[in-house]
């Protein structure tokens, strides 16, 4: 079986997408830019290889994405500055990478709030500066993908916690009207559905969660979670 690339594995969001795709028996080439720094914590896992890229290093991506059948995104930019070099131009190249290895399905894990229509909610002006321009290069990132011509999924969550999936309800929505919480796992979880559901190609959809005290079976949640969902208009 063909590995499934996860950049910024290394990351939260991007381990625990290692974790549910290692859970299903699916090969993962995990991407970090120092595999030295995962050697412990992602080198002994099964039918996990972990490999060095850089987004912003377009021959690395051309050999990571070579011969696996699809991608997440979940890097982003670890320093004040980098959010263009990694939330924006690091997706171009990736899509870019995609479409040469034969046009391989991107899902990309970028934000709530994310939209141009936001551009004054104070939780996104405070994003926006605390690593400078965050939003907007998520926002552009967005585009870029969505005009490459692969196919994608581009899923916004809210605010990241780290809890165990399936403790609450996943509620997702379109439009970047939505707000609230979600943990990495659930969010994980959806990234690695969204790769086999055709409900989920050419779609941008919002993630967060509610409380519930006996939530439905997260298997069950993924099953009809993109059914329903409008995929994006054709790019002009
Ligand atoms: N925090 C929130 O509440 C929140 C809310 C909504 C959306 N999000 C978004 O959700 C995503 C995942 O967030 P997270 O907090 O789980 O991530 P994270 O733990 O900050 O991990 C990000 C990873 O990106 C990698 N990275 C940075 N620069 C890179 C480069 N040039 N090439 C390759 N990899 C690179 C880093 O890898 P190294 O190990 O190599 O340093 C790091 O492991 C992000 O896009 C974030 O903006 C976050």
């Amino acid at each position: 079986m063909a590995p499934v690339v996860v950049l910024g594995a290394g990351g939260r969001t991007g381990a625990e997408c290692v974790s549910v795709l290692e859970q299903r028996g699916t090969p993962v080439r995990a991407v970090v830019r120092d595999p030295a720094k995962y050697r412990d914590t992602l080198g002994n896992r099964k039918g996990v290889e972990v490999v060095a890229g850089d987004v912003g290093d377009m021959q690395s991506l051309r050999e990571v994405v070579r011969g696996a059948s699809s991608v997440i995104y979940a890097a982003s930019g670890s320093s004040y500055w980098a959010a263009k070099a990694v939330d924006r131009d690091g997706v171009a190249n990736v899509a870019e990478a995609a479409k040469e290895a034969g046009g391989k399905h991107v899902v990309l894990v970028s934000s709530c709030l994310v939209s141009p229509h936001n551009r004054w909610n104070p939780i996104r002006l405070l994003l926006n500066s605390a690593r400078w321009g965050l939003m907007d290069a998520k926002y552009e990132g967005e585009e870029r993908l969505r005009r490459s011509g692969v196919p994608y999924t581009v899923v916004r969550p809210g605010g990241l916690v780290n809890e165990p999936a399936g403790q609450a309800q996943l509620v997702v929505a379109q439009g970047d009207n939505q707000s609230g919480r979600v943990s990495r796992a659930d969010v994980a979880a959806v990234c690695v559905a969204a790769l086999t559901d055709p409900a989920a190609k050419n779609v941008t959809l919002e993630l967060v969660s509610k409380p519930a005290e006996a939530p439905a079976p997260l298997a069950q949640q993924l099953k009809g979670l993109f059914a329903g969902l409008k995929p994006d208009a054709p790019a002009a």
